[in-house]
């Protein structure tokens, strides 16, 4: 019997590891079925001098039309959150686990469908090739989906939302609640409550880079930096 064929993107990386030749090359991924449905890839977005990357589950039905992640309700609801936070949404870089969108058609709606094991294995290569270029110092996975694919499959969003971990790909690893999740919650207190909890979150990823970067540069070399930079604009 034939060995089962384990396909990843691995065949479609580019030579030249760059985003945007990462970002050119994901459109004509086809080491998984999603390609055939979608209206295009969505790659990831932001500078690649990103201390900050988040990673959510995949492009939902506006991601898809755009082409870019986080531009639908989720993604405003994110904007949100991270302006309350302090984080500026241009120094942080955004991109799913899966880069094509998986739906389900009911009338003339597309629901979204989660993506499964053999689909995220397969989409991988390109999350790691964004990530090895980028180095981040925190990566936040943004729901289960996401933190089990960075974090393994018995990760438990619930027990150990918050809790920074060690990985290869970053110092630091934290998972979150996702932002959809939240415009799901059944009423307005809830979703307020819960979008408050988001934020807070957020606020300790901040502080974590913060002081993960007084500790590279020592806190007097990062005011100095902050001053320089003050008098150059
Ligand atoms: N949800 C996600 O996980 N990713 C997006 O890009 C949009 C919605
Ligand atoms: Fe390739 Fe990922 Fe799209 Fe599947 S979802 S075709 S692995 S880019």
């Amino acid at each position: 019997m034939p060995a089962k064929r384990v396909d990843d993107a691995s065949r479609y990386l580019p030579e030249s590891k760059t985003l945007p030749a990462l970002r050119n090359a994901v459109q004509k991924c086809k080491a998984c079925d999603l390609y055939k449905n979608a209206t295009q890839a969505v790659f990831g977005a932001g500078p690649a001098s990103a201390r900050i990357v988040f990673v959510g589950e995949q492009p939902g039905n506006e991601e898809d039309k755009q082409g870019l992640p986080f531009v639908g309700p989720a993604g405003k609801l994110l904007d949100r959150a991270l302006v309350e936070a302090g984080i500026d949404r241009s120094e942080v870089y955004v991109t799913n686990v899966v880069k094509h969108f998986k739906f389900e058609e009911r009338g003339k709606r597309r629901i979204h469908k989660k993506p499964n094991s053999a689909e995220i294995n397969a989409c991988r290569p390109w999350l790691e090739a964004e990530i090895s270029v980028i180095k981040p110092k925190i990566i936040v996975c943004l729901g289960a989906t996401a933190a089990q694919a960075i974090l393994g499959r018995t990760y438990r969003l619930t027990k150990e939302r918050g809790k920074f971990t060690q990985h290869e790909w970053a110092p630091y690893v934290s998972a979150t609640i996702h932002p959809s999740a939240i415009l799901r919650a059944p009423d307005e207190e809830q979703r307020h409550q819960q979008f408050q909890d988001f934020v807070a979150d957020l606020k300790q990823i901040k502080n974590k880079l913060q002081r993960a970067s007084e500790a590279e540069e020592g806190p007097f070399l990062s005011l100095d930096r902050d001053k320089v930079a003050g008098r150059s604009r």
